[in-house]
């Protein structure tokens, strides 16, 4: 019911190359490219004063739609955009124009205009997803899963979102298991220390939309890796 979609996480690549290193991901049988946007962070006592108002998602900052664009006259794969930001309705727009694919908002910023933003992610020719954090309860994301206009994809934070490279998470499988028993046909993404060390907990679970940056970049051969995650999830 399910297809494996292996998707390499550009945040592991040279920035400074980022055409010939998407070209290389597809060439060694890349499904999606991901790419990470990241709107910095204040850190702090500062945070705490202006969390109400105008605090940012994550400690780090990272691509925006200008990047996407440039990227876009390079190659045709589907972009798996991976919004990490606060104010992901004010992105919309911009990352449709620049030719993203997908376009995935995080639950923990937008409990009161989902709709709105699937709405307008759909008329700007994007499939819109949901991403929750590891500290978010699953059950946050079944209200967007219902409904005229439900999201196409759930991403599961396997780590705390901002860095590639971290420790995978394995707590986070009840919450791909939960999704994966009540939409047996949803695509479940899993995104945060992926490889061929955790795949198959990953699989296991239900996940078919599998992230990878530092274990596929990282490796010596990374067509292997790519293979190798790909033949887990449809076994
Ligand atoms: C983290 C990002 C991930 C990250 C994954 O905030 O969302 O996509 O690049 O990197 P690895 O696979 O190295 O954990
Ligand atoms: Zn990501």
């Amino acid at each position: 019911p399910v297809e494996a979609k292996i998707a390499p996480s550009m945040l592991s690549s040279d920035f400074a190359n980022l055409a010939s290193e998407a070209q290389r991901m597809l060439t060694f049988g890349a499904d999606w490219l991901h790419m990470d946007i990241m709107d910095g962070y204040v850190p702090g006592f500062a945070k705490a004063i202006l969390l109400l108002f105008l605090f940012h998602f994550v400690p780090n900052l990272t691509i925006g739609a200008p990047v996407i664009e440039s990227l876009r006259k390079h190659t045709k794969a589907y972009l798996d955009c991976h919004l990490m930001v606060t104010n992901p309705l004010d992105y919309v727009d911009q990352f449709g124009k620049a030719g993203a694919s997908g376009f995935t908002f995080h639950v923990e910023v937008s409990k009161d205009n989902w709709q709105e933003l699937v709405k307008q992610i759909k008329s700007k020719g994007m499939r819109p997803g949901v991403a929750l954090k590891p500290q978010t309860p699953v059950e946050e994301v079944f209200p967007l899963l219902e409904g005229e206009d439900p999201v196409e994809m759930v991403l599961v934070m396997t780590v705390e979102p901002g860095f590639g490279g971290q420790k995978f998470m394995p707590d986070m499988m009840n919450k791909v298991r939960t999704l994966r028993e009540k939409y047996p046909t949803l695509d479940i993404e899993v995104d945060g220390g992926l490889g061929p060390s955790t795949i198959d907990t990953a699989a296991a679970a239900g996940a078919n939309c599998i992230v990878a940056g530092s274990s596929v970049f990282g490796a010596p051969e990374p067509a292997q890796v790519i293979s190798l995650l790909r033949k887990s999830v449809i076994k």
